[in-house]
């Protein structure tokens, strides 16, 4: 299926208003810098900003909330530069704050996903979905299967273990067993599948998770459940940019309008200087960390030896790597226009991308210099 009347601009507004419609406050992503929790070094995930209201505290806004959170994630940076590893990313979520559950949180998330007029258009034929087995935690989902039953045939919901369909943001908070949505990506479908079979399309990416619902009623001390919470949750993720690709026929999140205008800049000087067959990765990788330093620069990150300040300047390093693999030179030439793109193609959804272009273009060619510095002295 491929709706490439959509923008990833159009979705994340689709997205919000959708929400909207069924009673939800909208709120402006956070900052990448948690304000309230030292214990971690970014938002990483939708939920995070939200954690004290889904533990009990009451929001100001009321108990159905949506966003498009800014969330960066280090832990594979490494896999940067495959089809779908991204250091920054967005992630639309929606919540209930012990207010609506399964059946509603279902539905919104099927009815979103294939809704041509309000939704992604995504063709249900290629959707599968996975549900939590049950353990000594939490009872196998049953419910939700008999809700899922209610979108999609029974064939193709999937029971997992906690391994695959247990949420939680790390070890200790708010946690609960999720259903997850996967689209199927093959050319030519992959039809029904058995459990194993369908395991084996997960692992070797003929599926792609599109979005997870957790439902969030458990609480976990040092790794491990304690009890349910105060409140019965519901608490949805789904990465923008990967859906974005599937709704553009893409295989791989670069090639998204997201990447149109820095991917081209950049392409084209590129091309001029490499035929290793290596440069697309390294490309990709440049593309990646470039915007993610200037969200960082954005949020008031600024390079140093530690924390927050340490990843920037390890992204702006690894950049400079990369980049010199491909030109051997100094790269500034190559920066510049990429920074500009991505202040452009952001600058409608966050005002301040276009506040920072020269300032964010300042710190990185700052770092960048540095850098080179010490390679040439060492
Ligand atoms: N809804 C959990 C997540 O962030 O993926």
């Amino acid at each position: 299926m491929k709706n490439s009347m959509l923008s990833s601009a159009e979705i994340r507004i689709r997205f919000l208003e959708f929400f909207k419609k069924r009673g939800h406050a909208v709120l402006p992503s956070a900052s990448l810098v948690p304000e309230n929790d030292p214990s971690v070094l970014f938002n990483t995930a939708g939920m995070q900003p939200l954690v004290p209201y889904l533990m009990g505290q009451k929001h100001p806004l009321g108990n159905r909330l949506a966003s498009c959170q800014k969330c960066v994630r280090t832990g594979d940076i490494e896999e940067v530069g495959n089809h779908k590893n991204l250091t920054f990313f967005e992630m639309l979520g929606n919540w209930s704050l012990g207010d609506y559950f399964k059946e509603d949180a279902i539905k919104w998330s099927y009815e979103f996903l294939t809704s041509k007029e309000e939704g992604l258009g995504l063709d249900p034929e290629r959707l599968y979905v996975t549900v939590f087995e049950g353990d000594e935690d939490a009872p196998r989902d049953l419910e939700a299967v008999e809700i899922w039953k209610q979108y999609i045939p029974e064939n193709r919901i999937y029971f997992l273990p906690k391994k695959n369909n247990w949420w939680s943001p790390g070890d200790n908070g708010p946690c609960g067993p999720d259903t997850e949505m996967f689209y199927d990506v093959t050319p030519d479908g992959l039809g029904e599948m058995t459990h194993n079979e369908y395991v084996a399309a997960d692992e070797d990416g003929r599926v792609v998770e599109i979005w997870n619902d957790v439902f969030m009623q458990y609480e976990k001390r040092d790794g491990k459940v304690v009890g349910k919470l105060s409140q019965k949750n519901v608490d949805t993720g789904s990465g923008l940019e990967r859906v974005t690709m599937l709704v553009q026929g893409k295989t791989n999140v670069y090639e998204t309008d997201f990447f149109d205008q820095a991917r081209s800049n950049l392409m084209i000087r590129t091309m001029e200087y490499t035929q290793n067959p290596e440069y697309i990765r390294w490309s990709r990788i440049i593309l990646d960390h470039l915007r993610a330093a200037l969200f960082l620069v954005s949020d008031g990150v600024v390079p140093s030896n530690k924390d927050q300040g340490y990843v920037l300047r390890r992204l702006v390093r690894r950049t400079v790597i990369y980049v010199q693999k491909i030109y051997k030179k100094t790269p500034h030439d190559i920066i510049l226009p990429v920074v500009d793109s991505y202040a452009n193609v952001y600058g409608e959804a966050y005002p301040n991308m276009l506040d920072v272009k020269a300032t964010g273009y300042e710190v990185i060619r700052n770092e960048v210099e540095k850098f080179i510095k010490t390679l040439t002295t060492v």
